[in-house]
C-alpha cells in the first residue's frame, strides 16, 4: 500500500522513540522508503546506527553538516517526501513548529517543506494539557498540519492521562490515509459532525442526542476516497477518524467560526446536530438552588451554519450538503428545508426513537437533490457514508 511512497520521518527526544524503531520496520514491510532525522534529544533514547540499520537508509542530525549539504541541501530534503511525519513530535518540538522557530535540522525542515506533515504527539499528560500545549496543537490544525494520537494511558512517568504517543500501526494507518490516492484526492471538503454543547453556567449545557457517528464515517469515507478532509467536531461519543485534519469545538458559535477558517473548500458536508438555541447569558458561575425559586433561562437563536455557508455570494462551496432529522413528514420538510436554507442536497432520515437511529448504528436515509427524492435501503452508517462519498466524487469529478 505504501510501495514507492518516501517519509521523511522526524524523531523527536521522548522515551516513545524506541516505538519509532518499530514504525520504521513497519513501514518499510509495506515498501516505504523511510529518510530518517534525529534531533539531538532523540539520540539519548535511540541511536543512530540502530535507526540507520533498520531504515537501511542514511540517518540526518545536524543543519551544518556539509558533507550532507553538498549530498542534499535542507531545502531539497524537507521537499523531497510525500509525506514528513513527526514521531514522536515533543512538547518543544510542537512549540517551535506553531512558532515558525528553525534553531536545527528537524525544525528547520518543518519550515521550509511544503509537503504535508503528520504529527503523532508524546509527552507527559500535564505537560499536553497546558494551556500553551493546546493552544499549539489548535494552531498547528489551523495550519492544516495532521495529528494521530495521543493515547490515554499509563506513562512511562507513572502517570495517566492524554499524551502515550499512538502505536505503530495507528501511525502506520495515518500514514496510509493522509497518502492515499483516489478519485477526491487533491479536494478539500469539509465535515461537520457531533453534537454542540452549550453552556447555560461553568458545570451545566444543553446537549442533544447525537453520537457524531454518521459524521465521523463521512469525514473517514472521504478521506478514503482521497480527500483532504477538515473535521470540524463538537463533543462527540466516537473518535475522530485517522489522517484527517480535526477541529474541535463546543458551541455552535465556535462551529461557525472553525468553518468560516476552514473556507474555501471544494465541497461541505454538514452532518452535525447544531443546537438551535444557547442560553441568552451564561452565568458566569454556577447557578445555586434557591429554595421555592426555579431559574428561568431565556435562549437566544445560534446562527444556522448551513445557510449561512449555502447562501455565500463569494466562496461557496461547489457542493453543499445538509441532513435533516425529523420525526415526522421527512421528505416533506426535508424538501422544505433544502429550499430554506439554500443547500444542493439533504440527505434525510427520521430519528423518531422507534426507529433506533440516533445513536445507534444503522441509518435509513432520503437523499434530497434536484433531481427529487431517493430512498435508500436501510444500511449500516458506515455504508451511508461510502455511499455518499462515492455520490460526492461522482459529482466533484463530474
Ligand atoms: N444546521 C446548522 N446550524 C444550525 C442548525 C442546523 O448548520 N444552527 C445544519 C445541520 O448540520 C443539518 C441541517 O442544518 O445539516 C439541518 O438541521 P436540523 O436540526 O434538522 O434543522 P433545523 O434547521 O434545526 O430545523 P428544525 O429543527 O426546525 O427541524
Amino acid at each position: 500500500m505504501l510501495g514507492g511512497k518516501r517519509i521523511l520521518l522526524i524523531i523527536g527526544g521522548g522515551i516513545a522513540a524506541f516505538k519509532s524503531l518499530d514504525l520504521i520496520r513497519r513501514l518499510r514491510e509495506r515498501g516505504a522508503e523511510v529518510t530518517p532525522v534525529l534531533t539531538r534529544a532523540a539520540e539519548e533514547f535511540v541511536t543512530p546506527l540502530s535507526v540507520a540499520a533498520l531504515a537501511g537508509h542514511k540517518v540526518y542530525r545536524d543543519l551544518f553538516d556539509l558533507t550532507e549539504e553538498a549530498e542534499m541541501g535542507h531545502i531539497e530534503l524537507s521537499r523531497s517526501a510525500d509525506l514528513i511525519v513527526v514521531a514522536p513530535a515533543t512538547a518543544d518540538l510542537m512549540a517551535k513548529m506553531a512558532n515558525g522557530l528553525a534553531d536545527d535540522l528537524a525544525s528547520t525542515l518543518l519550515l521550509a517543506t511544503d509537503t504535508r506533515v503528520l504529527v503523532a504527539p508524546a509527552m507527559n499528560v500535564r505537560m499536553y494539557d497546558h494551556p500553551a500545549s493546546v493552544r499549539n496543537r489548535a494552531r498547528l490544525a489551523g495550519d492544516g498540519i495532521l495529528f494521530v494520537g495521543p493515547n490515554e494511558g499509563t506513562m512511562a512517568c507513572g502517570e495517566f492521562g492524554p499524551g502515550r504517543m499512538s502505536e505503530p500501526l495507528e501511525i502506520v494507518a495515518a500514514i496510509e490515509a493522509a497518502l492515499r490516492d483516489g478519485p477526491l484526492k487533491g479536494r478539500r471538503i469539509l465535515v461537520t459532525s457531533g453534537p454542540t454543547h452549550e453552556p447555560i453556567d461553568p458545570v451545566r449545557y444543553i446537549a442533544n442526542r447525537s453520537s457524531g457517528a454518521q459524521g465521523t464515517a463521512i469525514a473517514s469515507a472521504l478521506s478514503g476516497l482521497g480527500a483532504d478532509v477538515i473535521f470540524v467536531t463538537g463533543p462527540a461519543d466516537v473518535p475522530p477518524p485517522e489522517g484527517v485534519q480535526v477541529v474541535k469545538v463546543q458551541t455552535a458559535a465556535q462551529m461557525l467560526a472553525a468553518v468560516e477558517d476552514a473556507l474555501p473548500v471544494d465541497a461541505a458536508i454538514f452532518a452535525a446536530a447544531v443546537a438551535d438555541w444557547r442560553v441568552a447569558s451564561e452565568a458566569g458561575q454556577k447557578i445555586k438552588k434557591v429554595a421555592g425559586a426555579l431559574p428561568v433561562l431565556e435562549f437566544a437563536e445560534n446562527p444556522d451554519i448551513l445557510a449561512t455557508v449555502s447562501q455565500k455570494t463569494t466562496g461557496r462551496p461547489g457542493l453543499v450538503v445538509g441532513f435533516a432529522a425529523e420525526t415526522t413528514d421527512v421528505v416533506a420538510h426535508a424538501t422544505a428545508k433544502r429550499a430554506r436554507k439554500g443547500c444542493d442536497w439533504i440527505v434525510a432520515n427520521d430519528v423518531s426513537p422507534a426507529t433506533g437511529i440516533m445513536g445507534g448504528t444503522e441509518n435509513a436515509v432520503t437523499l434530497i437533490s434536484d433531481a427529487g427524492a431517493e430512498d435508500w435501503p436501510r444500511m449500516t452508517k458506515d455504508q451511508v457514508a461510502r455511499r455518499l462519498a462515492d455520490r460526492i466524487a461522482e459529482t466533484l469529478t463530474a
